[in-house]
């Protein structure tokens, strides 16, 4: 078995009357988050750095018959989340549910590891995080409920070579998810990270075959992810079946680290 059915397994009204953002979401792993979560009847904000693939993505929603509003936003930028978080509410008046997924990497070994690359991975990764987070938490301690859920990954918990920055923003935002939780766990609020393994997605394509297969051999399950199962588990966090789950970090990774 390597492929997973597209089939959503959860309810369609599960979370109808939910607004959701969703960061990174014009492909890949934030996609097809976003498409669950539409399916699952939440009204869904998208966002990423391009218009022309955000817009492409939320029209390709809309085409189905769900209500997907789409925003350029950077995450880096604090202005831009702070329009991104200011749209979301005067369009729905409400922000019910937060995935911080966008990130990026620029791997190099430590040693060759250029100032502005380290910068940029953790500006965006762990930084954007934390303005996503910190520009919901208000909103959500008004409407005394949220569910904010992180994507993190699993080299955030063993490291990797070639990904220092990449490891040490995926690590501090396990950090930031334990802390947040802790800080607004009385507010209603529950706050998760998950760390995927493998998902097989843009990001991962630019690894060469030969170590995709080197990969294979530490994952019991055998085969690579796809950005659905990741998705199932971002639905199941928001849902009210995990309403006594935070502070934790859930592995999608078929084993991969354990
Ligand atoms: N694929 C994996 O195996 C894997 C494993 C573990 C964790 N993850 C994590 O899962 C998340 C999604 O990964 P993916 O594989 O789906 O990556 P991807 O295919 O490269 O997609 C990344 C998404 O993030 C957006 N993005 C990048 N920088 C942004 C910024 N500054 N502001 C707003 N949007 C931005 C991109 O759109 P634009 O380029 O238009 O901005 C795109 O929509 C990432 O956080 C990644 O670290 C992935």
């Amino acid at each position: 078995m390597d492929e997973k059915t597209d089939r959503c397994v959860f309810n369609a009204d599960m979370l109808s009357r939910k607004t959701a953002v969703v960061t990174g979401a014009s492909r890949g792993i934030g996609a097809a988050i976003a498409h669950r979560l539409c399916e699952v009847g939440a009204n869904v904000v998208i966002c990423s750095r391009s218009t022309e693939s955000v817009s492409q993505t939320a029209t390709s929603l809309e085409t189905k018959g769900y209500t997907v509003h789409a925003i350029a936003a950077d995450i880096s930028k604090k202005e831009d989340v702070d329009t991104l978080i200011d749209e979301t509410i005067n369009q729905f008046s409400q922000v019910d549910i937060l995935v911080n997924n966008a990130g990026i990497t620029r791997d190099m070994l430590l040693m060759r590891l250029k100032d502005e690359d380290w910068d940029a991975v953790l500006q965006t990764n762990l930084t954007g995080t934390m303005y996503c987070t910190r520009a919901v938490l208000r909103p959500m301690i008004r409407q005394k409920n949220g569910r904010i859920i992180n994507i993190s990954s699993v080299i955030g918990l063993m490291g990797n070579p070639g990904q220092a920055s990449y490891a040490a923003a995926k690590a501090g935002i396990i950090g930031l998810t334990k802390t947040t939780a802790k800080e607004v766990g009385t507010r209603g609020i529950t706050v998760n990270a998950i760390a995927p393994g493998f998902i097989t997605t843009d990001m991962t394509a630019k690894i060469p075959e030969e170590f995709q297969n080197k990969i294979l051999d530490f994952i019991p399950l055998q085969y690579f992810g796809t950005p659905e199962d990741v998705a199932d588990t971002v639905c199941f966090l928001a849902s009210d079946a995990a309403r006594y789950i935070t502070g934790q970090t859930i592995q999608v990774d078929g084993g991969m680290v354990m």
